[in-house]
């Protein structure tokens, strides 16, 4: 089968590769910008592409939701088989995109947007089919890992290590996705789909790392705590779905805390099956052009669908999820919280709270930012 690849950045120069020498594939036309068609494979119009008969699929790494959308709808439409490693994408267009695939009779796969070389959703389509997912999560987002890594064991700062990131291919064009949790939230909401048949895209929160100082980190690890960026996501008493991402503190020994540079860790539990863990590289050239080229093999085998006929956009519950906080905050705001100890250290205050749901957590922080003040805040598991 020919693959033609929109995009040729830091996956699609991967794919492009590995298509050379993939068994059942090759290497078809790739699309790149106006003006940089500068070998004769290079094209700058998606329709010499979904014009070519020859093509039987189209790989998307370029990310972002336009024009992939677009080039999805067009390639879909030619009959051609569609393959993405965009999060932003399937969490925005997935659902939309699963009818028309399915109206066409193609397939529509995107392994590599939610934990990069990591085969999690895979084999969390597989598994719902014959168990019961109770819960997913794990650490989702190879650039935050790497950074939280960097920072407190080699004592890095934040920018240097974000600036590194960037450098390595780990984070987004714009890394404001996966600092703020975003890259990271957009995962979880796929795998809920997978999961679930629902793809929340209302009710999610989102925490990410960029509040944290290496006076968070020293505080934290000198009380033997390690600091992760987690998804969490799960099916509630009343069938709804939960979908939430935020900074945890894990006492060092933690399965998590074995989570190193841009590695993902990605979790579930089926009720027969029981906690699953899956682990590997969660961003970075080869890991995810590998899980591109798994899903174009995979549909040489027959495979075509993540998302169910079901799957249908939703709204996430979080109000049943409660726990503890570690919170950093101008100590003249201590009082916004219950507290079960409180340290205070000139204006700056560190203090545990009594448990209170994540919602409940993130809307007083959220209302504490919109009034000026500086927070830090991670989720305490024992
Ligand atoms: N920026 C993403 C990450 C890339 O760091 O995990 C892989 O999805």
């Amino acid at each position: 089968m020919k693959v033609a690849v929109l995009g040729f950045g830091t996956v699609g120069v991967g794919v492009y590769g590995m298509l050379a020498e993939a068994a059942g594939l090759e290497p078809g036309p790739v699309l790149v910008r106006p003006g940089k068609e500068n070998e004769p494979f290079k094209v700058s119009s998606i329709e010499a592409i979904v014009n070519d008969p020859a093509v039987g699929a189209v790989a998307e790494v370029i990310g972002g939701v336009e024009p992939a959308y677009t080039y999805a709808c067009a390639a879909l439409r030619a009959g051609k088989h569609f393959v993405t490693s965009n999060k932003a994408l399937v969490a925005a267009k997935g659902v939309a995109l699963n009818k028309l695939a399915r109206e066409q009779g193609v397939a529509f796969l995107f392994s590599a947007a939610c934990g990069g070389g990591v085969p999690f959703l895979h084999n969390l389509a597989l598994a719902r089919e014959s168990d019961e997912i109770l819960s997913l999560g794990g650490i989702l987002n190879g650039t935050t890992n790497y950074m939280l890594d960097a920072m407190q064991r080699l004592g890095l700062d934040y920018a240097d290590v974000l600036a590194d990131a960037q450098r390595l291919g780990y984070a987004e064009a714009d890394p404001t996705a996966d600092v703020s949790g975003l890259d990271a939230l957009r995962k979880i909401m796929l795998a809920c789909a997978v999961a679930y048949d629902r793809l929340p895209v209302e009710g999610l929160l989102n925490e990410g790392i960029e509040s944290i100082t290496a006076a968070d980190v020293a505080h934290f690890q000198s009380r033997g705590y390690t600091c992760r960026l987690v998804v969490s996501g799960g099916k509630n008493a009343d069938g709804g779905v939960s979908a939430y991402v935020e900074p945890v503190l894990l006492r060092v020994g933690a399965p998590e805390c074995s989570v190193l540079e841009n590695y993902n860790m990605a979790r579930y539990e089926g009720k027969c099956s029981g906690s699953i863990v899956l682990m590997g590289q969660g961003a970075g050239r080869w890991p995810t052009a590998s899980a591109v080229l798994r899903d174009l093999s995979g549909i040489l085998r027959g495979e075509r669908y993540m998302f169910s006929e079901a799957c249908a956009e939703g709204a996430a519950d979080n109000s049943g999820s409660v726990h503890g906080y570690y919170v950093r905050l101008p100590a003249a705001l201590a009082g916004e919280f219950e507290a079960e100890s409180v340290e205070t250290d000139g204006e700056i205050a560190r203090l545990v709270t009594a448990p209170l749901s994540v919602q409940a957590m993130h809307e007083t922080v959220k209302k504490l930012r919109a009034e000026g003040a500086s927070v830090f805040f991670a989720a305490i598991r024992q």
